[in-house]
């Protein structure tokens, strides 16, 4: 664990500079709607997937070569079997001490999800966590070695608490999972991804008007799209003003990982020309990425015409000159 304070900054400087804190989860979801379970898992670094559940086979999907970290075959194993007993005895845990006692709400057909994993805090390293929410209300979390039942769990968290609590192998196992194998995972996995997760993807933008937001209004909107890392600066700008009535709508991933994301600003028709859209991004290098309103075309337009006038001479030219030769 000495190591693991050694490597702090390394995933710091990875991480936490762009403000999003180091963290691998695994949610899981189990539904019971017609006499047979089904188990969905997937695990994230962060806002990335990275594994998935092959609930036939009973092991993970690693979605990048890197995913496996620096676990040997054996650990993964090992894992999988955690995992695989983790839901069979689940859904018995679940059938058997649950739901047979339906007073309170009822828990068939059951919509389970799970959040296990853990985050890097500053000043207190990694904090591991378990959720378990039923039928969409939080149920019962674990927290420094011991099963803490939701308010809203009623005496069946109670329950599913004491039980859990006096399994005192599993809460162990369970606790191994969160404090040792969690934080080792997660910074071997930033260690073994990092040539995927420091790329830089430079974003493209373009300009065009949403829907009319009122009589002799525009809708200016800005584009920017395909950038990673996520943090990125789009404004509209008039010179060097700032806009500040520029809305960003939210941060939406593309399916190649890049992320995806656009301005808008409402003016009067008449004030638009002058106006641009600024993006700055880590990919840019400092050269902001500015596009100017109604400039695309009329840019476009000039260098047309100036290749026709200069056509237009060469082949006078050329006439000219073939008529004295
Ligand atoms: C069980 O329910 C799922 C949807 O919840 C459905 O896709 C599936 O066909 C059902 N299976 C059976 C055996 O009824
Ligand atoms: C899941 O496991 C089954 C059984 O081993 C296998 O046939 C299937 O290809 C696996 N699916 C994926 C997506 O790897
Ligand atoms: C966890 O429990 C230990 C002793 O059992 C206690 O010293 C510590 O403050 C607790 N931590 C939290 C976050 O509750
Ligand atoms: C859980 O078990 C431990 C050890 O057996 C005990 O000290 C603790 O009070 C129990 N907690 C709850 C909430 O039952
Ligand atoms: C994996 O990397 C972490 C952090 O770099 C390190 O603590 C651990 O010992 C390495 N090996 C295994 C098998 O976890």
């Amino acid at each position: 664990s000495a190591m693991l304070w050694l490597l702090l900054p390394l995933a710091a400087a990875l991480f936490l500079g762009f403000g999003e804190p180091v963290s691998y989860h695994l949610i899981q979801t189990s539904s019971f709607h017609n006499h047979s379970w089904v188990h969905l898992c997937s695990g994230w670094l962060g806002e990335l997937q990275t594994h998935r559940w092959n609930s036939s086979s009973g092991t993970f999907i690693f979605l990048y070569p890197w995913s496996r970290g620096n676990f040997s075959d054996k650990e993964w194993i090992d894992l999988e079997k955690f995992f695989w007993i983790n839901f069979i005895g689940f859904q018995e845990f679940y059938t058997h001490h649950l739901m047979s006692e339906g007073e309170f709400y009822p828990l068939y057909p059951a919509d389970i999800q799970m959040a296990t994993g853990c985050e890097l805090h500053s000043g207190k390293g990694f904090v591991g966590f378990v959720q378990a929410a039923i039928q969409g209300y939080d149920f019962l979390s674990f927290q420094n070695e011991t099963w803490l039942p939701s308010p809203k769990g009623g005496r069946k968290a109670q329950k599913a608490c004491t039980l859990l609590n006096l399994s005192q192998d599993y809460t162990h196992r369970v606790q191994w999972l969160l404090s040792d194998n969690c934080p080792r995972f997660t910074l071997g996995l930033l260690d073994a991804g990092k040539a995927h997760l420091q790329r830089q993807v430079k974003p493209e933008a373009w300009l065009s008007s949403g829907p009319s937001p009122g009589p002799g209004h525009l809708l200016l909107v800005c584009y920017v799209s395909g950038f990673y890392p996520k943090p990125v600066w789009v404004m509209w700008m008039r010179g060097e003003q700032e806009q500040q009535g520029t809305q960003r709508g939210d941060f939406l991933p593309n399916a190649d990982g890049t992320w995806y994301l656009q301005a808008t600003l409402d003016v009067a028709a008449e004030e638009a020309a002058g106006l641009s859209c600024r993006v700055k991004h880590s990919s840019l290098g400092g050269q902001d990425l500015i596009l100017y309103w109604g400039a695309p075309h009329s840019s476009l337009g000039l260098i047309l015409l100036a290749v026709i006038v200069a056509l237009a001479l060469l082949t006078g030219l050329g006439f000219w000159f073939m008529k004295r030769w």
